[in-house]
């Protein structure tokens, strides 16, 4: 009896499956779609029917992507109107040529009716999916697109789907986010383009913005990294007195891609990576608390990891407006000028001070012109009191259009990162406030020579990713010839000075130290030429000596200069001297004895003479030099590519952090920014850093995890495989501690430490510095002090267990052989 059941139940599932794959092609007067169909367009790629989300017990008519196995839907119909399980339904065309989807195949009720595309056609109107995931219905008489789902997005933008609006045919294109990931009706969330001034994308939570897309500036979203080198997709944005439309193609269209404003308000682009078999985040773009809308108020700009989360756009010129609430973290008064305006009717002495490196102010109260040059939007704004700044509209080129601000600047952002260069404000100051040198918002409270050196650092930024000329070193080598500038000619002249503060040796001197460069003086490798090994002065010294045929290493050379020359910390390498002489660029520290710490650590040999209480002192040692870059050096620091090669052993065997050929100077309160190219050491890198380019104190903190981690267990992060669990070294670290078998962990020609407790101490801290959020990762600051064993650890999180197939999962491209060991790679992120 019973297997008469399972028999008859098996013919009848076979029976249904048969009936479930039942694929049309269009849907016309005599052809509908019963909940068994699907209209599948004509390459396969995207798939329209019945669905039901997750455990819910409604039915909703939607498409999907019919290529990748995790069912994602693109879009809905019926958001709010679902359909009950009971009932059966049935999406077909009716009487005058309208799309409907009705809850009962026999009625044509209007109470049966769950969604209609309330279309009229003259006669044999169709519905067929496009290949783009794009739903049309079109007139059959004379091919006219009389409704097409393109025009209605729910919460996905797919690739060449428009955003914005269209005042002809009153389209407005917007995303609303699902209730919640079981019902698609619309949710609290809303992203739209702005229609007043000039066009911004805003996020709004209920009639609340919440957060707030600079607007388009002719390359990108101001405030948001370069889209060049995106291998992906192109941008593509239209903005004229009648429409307003953004869409992404996408480069290759067999890649999969998408941007969502998921249910609780997150904007993501997610790539699909066919090997995985998942989505990988790939670019989210409310990066932290800064990116709150307005979080400062008026003039004030945000930090993520400051204490002081914000502070007036110019310290100096700008004071808060309300400093009793400023103390006490009340942001919300903002900032007002120090000097008031001085303009009457049009007239008075107010100028027009530079800020370069902004995400825009809001644009809600502006006005604009599409072909005002940047000398006549200057007139107009100074003519008009009510205009507090102005700036371009489209940065390509020489910069073209006018934007000017009639209200006070608001949720304006600096960023510190030489690939948002050319994003500059010009903001209405008084005229006892300007200051044609202060290209840069820095605070006059700092000595005059202090505020020029950050001026040089923020100018290498610039140098680094070769977006400006090689003015410092054309001024070096050539002091007769310097390139005239208009702008920055300051530099120049200061750049010369600051270097040549450094001991300068002749190159002769230098070779003979060193005979001659000899291979059996050759210590190693630096980040941008060889290392030897020189007797100077009766002093032991190390010489790096730049490969003449780097381009790269030349930027490097000049960065590592100009970082070291100005640190003093006895965890740090310090540089005695330079040599410059013709193509000849060498660099003179003092010598390290005991080389550098992956010689140490990683060679069994040689790891048995580290001791527990060595390598404590080494992981102490480098968190000082680490919290001394990020915090109490004049310039402050990320180091960018901390790793055991780059840490340097003195006869005591006390630690020295060296290689800062990639560093990155951050001014005042700038702690993250955001980078195109990816420089690093695979196995060091922070997910967020290696993924999107985003760089803070908390990616050193990262790696500095990976590091301490690597310290206890004789083991390199990267390379490591367990050989049961397959885990890479913080995998293995996270699932032992879960375990409580964190102590086997420890290297096994380490002798049976004495102190237990500072070896599980260091772990936990290790592993709280590889957590995946970076706002999950403590500052330098706590590092120091757990590692002093003060106060209760918080129980880490999981870390990602990032691997080299992780990066390639990403369809990386690495202009370095992933698979050397050690080497600092680079990597473009597109984004
Ligand atoms: C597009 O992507 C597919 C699959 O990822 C790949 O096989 C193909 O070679 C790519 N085409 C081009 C032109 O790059
Ligand atoms: C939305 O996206 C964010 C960021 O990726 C994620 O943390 C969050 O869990 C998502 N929310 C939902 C409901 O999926
Ligand atoms: C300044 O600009 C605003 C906005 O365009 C305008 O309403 C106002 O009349 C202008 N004032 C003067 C003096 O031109």
């Amino acid at each position: 009896m019973e297997r008469v059941t399972i028999v008859v139940l098996l013919l009848i599932s076979f029976h249904i499956q048969k009936i479930c794959t039942a694929e049309i092609d269009s849907i016309s007067d005599i052809k509908f779609l019963t909940e068994e169909d699907t209209l599948v367009s004509p390459a396969g790629t995207f798939e329209l029917g019945f669905l039901t989300p997750g455990s819910s017990e409604n039915r909703y008519l939607g498409i999907w992507y019919k290529k990748i196995s995790v069912k994602t839907v693109v879009w809905v119909a019926n958001r709010d109107r679902p359909l009950t399980l009971a009932s059966s339904a049935v999406l077909k065309i009716v009487h005058p040529g309208s799309l409907v989807l009705m809850n009962d195949t026999n009625t044509t009720s209007s109470s049966g009716i769950m969604w209609s595309s309330n279309t009229t056609s003259s006669g044999n109107a169709t519905a067929k999916l496009g290949d783009m995931g794009n739903l049309v219905i079109t007139d059959g008489d004379n091919q006219k697109i009389l409704w097409q789902s393109f025009d209605y997005p729910t919460d996905t933008l797919v690739a060449d789907m428009k955003f914005g609006w269209d005042s002809l045919t009153g389209k407005e294109w917007h995303l609303s986010s699902w209730k919640s990931s079981e019902d698609p009706a619309p949710g609290e969330y809303t992203f739209s383009v702005d229609k007043r001034g000039y066009p911004q994308n805003i996020l709004k939570q209920g009639a609340n913005i919440i957060f707030r897309v600079g607007p388009w500036n002719g390359i990108r979203f101001s405030g948001n990294s370069n889209v060049n080198g995106n291998k992906f997709y192109t941008n593509s944005m239209v903005i004229n007195d009648t429409m307003v439309a953004y869409s992404y193609h996408l480069i290759n269209s067999s890649s999969v891609s998408r941007f969502t404003l998921n249910s609780s308000g997150e904007l993501q682009r997610t790539m699909w990576v066919e090997a995985e078999k998942k989505w990988q985040l790939y670019n989210v773009l409310q990066k932290g608390v800064c990116d709150s809308y307005n979080i400062c108020g008026a003039y004030g700009s945000c930090s993520n990891v400051n204490s002081q989360r914000c502070t007036c756009l110019n310290e100096s010129k700008f004071v808060p407006s309300n400093p009793m609430g400023w103390k006490g973290s009340d942001w919300s008064g903002g900032c007002v000028r120090r000097t008031p305006l001085d303009c009457k009717n049009g007239h008075g002495t107010d100028g027009f001070v530079r800020y370069s490196n902004v995400k825009l102010p809001d644009t809600q109260k502006t006005w604009f012109n599409m072909s005002m040059t940047m000398k006549e939007c200057e007139a107009v704004c100074l003519k008009n009191c009510t205009c507090m700044a102005y700036a371009n509209t489209n940065i390509t080129g020489e910069g073209s259009g006018c934007l000017l601000w009639l209200n006070d600047l608001l949720d304006i952002k600096v960023i510190v990162d030489g690939s948002t260069v050319g994003q500059d404000i010009f903001v209405r100051m008084s005229s006892s406030e300007l200051d044609h040198a202060v290209a840069q918002p820095v605070s006059e409270k700092r000595s005059g020579k202090h505020i020029k050196f950050i001026l040089l650092g923020v100018s290498l930024g610039v140098f680094i990713i070769g977006l400006s000329s090689t003015l410092l070193w054309y001024s070096l080598r050539n002091r007769h010839h310097a390139p005239p500038t208009v702008e920055e000619p300051m530099h120049v002249g200061q750049s010369q000075q600051e270097v040549m503060e450094l001991p300068l040796f002749s190159f002769s001197t230098v070779a003979q130290s060193t005979a001659n460069f000899s291979p059996e003086n050759k210590l190693g490798e630096g980040g941008f030429g060889p290392v030897y090994k020189g007797m100077l002065e009766g002093k032991e010294i190390a010489v790096k000596r730049l490969s003449i045929s780097s381009k790269q290493g030349l930027n490097e050379f000049k960065n590592e200069v100009i970082c070291v020359s100005k640190l003093q910390h006895r965890n740090l390498v310090k540089l005695l001297g330079c040599s410059i002489e013709g193509d000849e660029k060498l660099l003179i520290y003092e010598y390290m004895p005991n080389r550098s710490l992956d010689l140490c650590i990683f060679d069994k040999t040689h790891s048995t003479l580290l001791d527990w209480a060595k390598r404590f002192h080494i992981i102490e040692g480098i968190a000082r030099g680490l919290l001394y870059l990020h915090q109490d050096s004049r310039l402050r620091i990320i180091h960018r590519d901390l790793k055991a090669s780059n840490i340097l052993l003195d006869l005591d065997m006390n630690p020295k952090i060296s290689d800062f050929g990639i560093a990155r100077s951050f001014e005042g309160n700038e702690t993250q920014a955001n980078t195109e190219r990816v420089v690093g050491t695979y196995g060091y890198m922070s997910p967020e850093y290696a993924l999107d380019g985003l760089f803070s104190t908390k990616s050193d903190v990262f790696s500095f995890g990976v590091l301490v981690l690597e310290i206890i267990s004789g083991s390199r992060n990267r390379g490591f495989i367990h050989t049961k669990h397959g885990n890479n070294l913080i995998g293995c670290a996270w699932r032992m501690y879960n375990e409580d078998r964190s102590m086997e962990l420890i290297d096994s020609s380490l002798n049976e430490p004495n102190d237990p407790f500072e070896v599980l101490r260091s772990i936990e801290v290790g592993l709280l510095c590889v957590q995946e959020s970076p706002e999950d990762r403590p500052e330098m600051s706590s590092v120091v002090r757990m590692l002093g064993g003060e106060g209760a650890l918080p129980k880490p999180k999981q870390p990602t267990f990032f691997t080299e197939r992780n990066l390639l999962g990403a369809d990386f491209s690495s202009s370095t052989n992933p698979t050397s060991n050690d080497l600092t790679v680079s990597n473009v992120v597109a984004r």
